[in-house]
């Protein structure tokens, strides 16, 4: 298997459960590696523009409004393969379809407020790191 990258967020309601820390171990006990990260306030614009492949789903506004409301953490996760690997933690988009164990059914209740994003291929993370890092921004280890 493939090292790979792949773009996480922890969203707004689990940035206010104060879950942050808890998220991350998850990540990191199963063997991703942080390396970049940061806090974010979305404006409208940047949420957006990361979900424009969205735009004319019936959900787009409520997810704007969602990932506006607060603030989120980025992160870069790296490791063998890190995109499945972390979709396999995320558990299923809304949290009622998630398996017992995963992120989004220990720390999420609906399908609006989901606790967490993860890239969905190769092509996904590449083009997502990029929206949120630079580079330089990057450190492997
Ligand atoms: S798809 O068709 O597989 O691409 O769509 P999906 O991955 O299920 O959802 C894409 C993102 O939209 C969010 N979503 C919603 N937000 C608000 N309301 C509703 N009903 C809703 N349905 C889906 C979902 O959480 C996905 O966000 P990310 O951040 O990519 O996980």
């Amino acid at each position: 298997m493939a090292t790979e990258r792949t773009l996480s967020i922890i969203k707004p309601d689990a940035v206010a459960k104060n879950a942050i820390g808890d998220i991350i171990a998850r990540f990191e006990h199963a063997g991703l590696r942080v390396v970049a990260a940061k806090m974010l306030h979305l404006s409208e614009d940047k949420a957006g523009g990361f979900y424009a492949e969205h735009k004319e789903r019936p959900f787009f506004n409520d997810l704007v409004g969602f990932m506006t409301s607060g603030p989120v953490v980025v992160q870069v996760l790296e490791g063998e393969d890190a995109i499945a690997k972390n979709r396999d933690l995320m558990g299923a988009t809304n949290p009622k379809e998630a398996a017992a164990g995963t992120i989004r059914a220990d720390f999420a209740e609906t399908i609006d407020a989901n606790a967490v994003h993860g890239s969905d291929s190769a092509e996904s993370a590449e083009r997502e790191i990029s929206y949120f890092f630079g580079n330089d921004e990057i450190c492997p280890r």
